[in-house]
């Protein structure tokens, strides 16, 4: 490892365990939220006071005890979506809404009020094709499908929404006569509901506003195989969660996260998808802040109508489950998307949030990648290696270290003294490069970039009003506020050749560590209490802050190509819509067998929330994969969509030909694989852009009526017409392979025979040797 300059950090220094990120149980939102238990709600609408217009219904809630009145708002958008908002009526000042992240305000069709009676609203949309009933007391909402209840709002009671309060020094004094002890005791039960401030380790949380955490429980009917809410490390249908092991969903960078865990890691998308043989139904919980999400699948008994009165009634067990979505702050704005099938679904999102931006085509091809390609030299030599072991490839990047000091938009003077010329070299080669761009910036006057931020204020701030300082790579950095779309048109005009010195257009981007990472921060991350633009709190839109960088990024290589050129940015951290800028990737993995195979559900479960364009790092980040892992992990990674070999700083160079001439032989064989699909993947990339399929898609999204598919998440269908089922375990000779379907379609489906050795059948189920 390199000598690390005065100021900078080591990569020793980033290493973590565990204890330095929350349980559940240390969340104090999540402690207040689980003192509600399931039961009646202590909502009441006022249907009474409903108002219909074009654009939605709206009526008021009131809570019984604390009468405080929310307003909610019902409407239903072209595709077949209902969204329900819930806001505060008259809130002491204006909460958080999401902005950005619809491609635009949606356009929405008049629903019709098709009944009215005591404590009881029906709402139809025009194509008298699905119904929504608001019961009043207490309020509950249904979503009906003509005879078939598919899911249903607040039936578990579980809504909660904390109204914005006065900080208590400045409420009146109304109980007088209370004595010191109960005072104090209630100060402390405040204390650990953590109402205004919350302790974590030597971390302290103040908040401005006090609390603000809303929440509310779905029933879905008839579904237990539920899906979505990346990122985690974990399986392809969604597990049960127990008290203190909800799915999070929070941004944050973990070096060498544990797989088969639930804590949220440096994206999410707060979507959720749930399917049964006849139907599949989305709910898309649009939240920036701090969000959990408990799971429970059960099964519940149903009536079954008898044919005469005499006749005992029967009951079946009918699976159910219950999803429960608590947020640190914010509004509840929540859309259904009917589906009925996966691929409405995927339409209804992309309807909202946009479809994966189209690839440029070079960046469906293999990249190399390293931390880090020492100089030019170093550069030249690895494409070179590339065509001399006839090994096609179209990308080489620069990690952290090409640059002067971890100052981004810079090149190292001694390493990199001639980019340009390298970038002709490799131009003339047809490669391209891409070079990595972080979102904090080294706090040094003499850097430009740092300086010119500064004047304009350009930083987020702390909570007394400077600019926030936090560690990261280059030591001491200060984090620009990419929530404020100036500073996105200052960002992205950084990328202009004549701005950005050595840059050319075979040059593309990376942006890394954009959760934030705040190395020596509560979780390794900024404090929700720092400020962003229009003084909101970060707790607000925290998982937002990757989506901004990511956004004005690509804005910067469009803009620089007179809109010509289709952008290429890779990111770590993503929110819902993420897809519209480029390329994520799953972060931090371990070069263990473990990880190559919980890659597959990682990667199928960020498709199915929209973003089709990403891969996991071949070989694995972290550590020395063994020549047999390494192979198995190229043969996997060239067929996911964003298919790149990385690794960390202190793993031995593992450029494809360093393990002897037949594993090169493997890996060029399989390089080459990828490079025949090419075309396919290009049109499949296409669909996903012009009709939000996704390119990678788990069995069951092809096989809707076939359950034996629900589960299966150690292969999955390229489009279509290719079914993947890679290696994923060390010595394996032969591997068992679900065909689903009938059996002619089932053999049309497997791809390059020649690569395959029939062992056995049984029905379905084949084993095929592993070559
Ligand atoms: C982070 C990234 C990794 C990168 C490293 C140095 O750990 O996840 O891919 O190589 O930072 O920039």
């Amino acid at each position: 490892m390199e000598a690390v300059t005065p100021g900078e950090v080591s990569v020793q220094d980033e290493a973590v365990d565990k204890s330095t990120f929350k349980e559940c149980n240390q969340i104090a939102f999540y402690r207040r939220q689980k003192l509600l238990h399931p039961g009646k709600s202590l909502y009441h609408a006022l249907l009474d006071s409903v108002t219909l217009s074009d654009e939605n219904v709206k009526f008021p809630i009131i809570h019984e005890e604390n009468k405080v009145l929310l307003q909610v708002e019902i409407c239903e958008i072209e595709g077949s979506i209902f969204r329900l908002k819930i806001d505060e009526a008259d809130p002491l000042r204006e909460r958080y809404k999401v902005p950005d992240v619809l491609i635009k305000e949606p356009i929405t069709r008049r629903l019709i009020i098709s009944q009215k009676e005591a404590g009881i609203l029906v709402l139809s949309n025009v194509n008298e094709d699905y119904k929504l009933q608001v019961t009043a007391n207490p309020f509950q909402i249904e979503l009906q499908s003509k005879a078939e209840t598919v899911l249903s709002m607040n039936s578990n009671g579980l809504l909660y929404f904390e109204h914005l309060q006065p900080p208590p020094s400045d409420r009146k004094h109304t109980e007088e006569n209370k004595d010191e002890s109960s005072c104090d005791s209630s100060k402390e039960k405040q204390e650990d509901l953590g109402l205004w401030q919350e302790k974590f380790g030597r971390f302290l949380d103040i908040k401005a506003h006090g609390p603000s955490s809303v929440g509310v429980d779905f029933t879905l009917h008839g579904f237990e195989h539920v899906y979505g809410l990346p990122q985690h490390a974990e399986a392809l249908l969604l597990k049960n969660t127990s008290d203190g092991d909800a799915y999070r969903l929070y941004n944050l960078d973990i070096f060498g996260h544990k797989i088969h865990d639930k804590i949220g890691i440096y994206g999410s998308v707060p979507l959720l998808l749930a399917h049964k043989p006849n139907r599949s139904s989305g709910i898309f919980w649009l939240n920036s802040s701090e969000t959990l999400v408990d799971i429970n699948t059960k099964a519940v008994a149903e009536h079954i109508p008898s044919g005469s009165a005499a006749e005992t009634t029967k009951q079946r067990a009918v699976p159910v489950t219950d999803v429960r979505w608590m947020s640190e702050s914010g509004i509840i704005d929540v859309f259904l998307l009917t589906g009925p099938t996966a691929f409405d679904i995927f339409k209804q999102f992309a309807h909202l949030t946009g479809t994966q931006a189209l690839p440029p085509l070079f960046s469906l091809g293999y990249h190399q990648c390293r931390w880090n390609y020492e100089d030019e030299h170093d550069v030249k030599a690895v494409d070179a290696g590339f065509d001399q072991h006839d090994i096609p490839y179209d990308v080489i990047w620069l990690d952290i270290e090409h640059t002067d000091g971890k100052r981004y938009f810079t090149w190292d003077k001694k390493k990199f003294r001639n980019p340009r010329k390298m970038q002709e070299h490799l131009r003339k080669r047809k490669r391209k490069l891409v070079v990595i761009v972080d979102p904090h910036i080294k706090v040094d006057p003499t850097y430009t970039l740092y300086s010119q931020a500064k004047d304009k204020g350009y930083f987020v701030k702390d909570r007394n009003g400077q600019d926030f300082e936090g560690i990261c790579w280059p030591g001491s950095s200060c984090y620009l506020d990419f929530t404020n779309p100036e500073v996105r048109k200052w960002y992205a005009d950084q990328f202009a050749f004549k701005t950005y010195k050595g840059s050319t257009n075979i040059l593309f981007v990376w942006n890394d560590m954009n959760e934030p990472s705040v190395f020596k921060g509560a979780e390794l991350t900024m404090p929700k209490d720092a400020v962003h633009y229009n003084n909101w709190e970060h707790r607000e839109v925290h998982n937002l802050y990757g989506f901004y960088q990511q956004m004005a990024t690509a804005e910067g290589l469009i803009r620089r190509s007179s809109g010509k050129e289709r952008p290429f940015v890779l990111t770590r951290s993503f929110f819902a819509g993420s897809q519209k800028y480029g390329a994520v990737w799953t972060g931090d993995n371990t070069a263990e067998w473990h990880y190559l195979k919980i890659s597959i559900p990682m990667l199928l479960t960020i498709s199915m929330a929209g973003i089709s364009f990403c891969g996991a790092d071949v070989g694995g980040f972290i550590g020395d994969p063994e020549p047999e892992l390494l192979v198995r992990w190229y043969q996997a990674g060239a067929y996911q969509p964003f298919f790149r070999g990385h690794s960390n700083m202190e793993s031995k160079r593992r450029e494809p030909w360093l393990f002897g001439e037949k594993n090169t032989q493997i890996i060029r064989e399989a390089i080459r694989e990828r490079y025949v699909l090419l075309p396919y993947l290009y049109t499949l990339f296409y669909r996903a852009h012009t009709a939000a399929e996704p390119v990678m898609r788990p069995l069951w999204i092809e096989f809707p009526g076939k359950i034996e598919t629900f589960g299966v998440d150690n292969e999955y269908m390229l489009g279509n017409a290719l079914l993947v089922h890679p290696v994923t375990e060390p010595e394996a000779k032969a591997v068992n392979v679900l065909l689903p379907g009938s059996e002619e379609v089932s053999i049309m489906k497997l791809f390059s025979p020649r690569r395959f050795g029939m062992i056995s059948e049984n029905l379905n189920e084949w084993k095929i040797q592993a070559l």
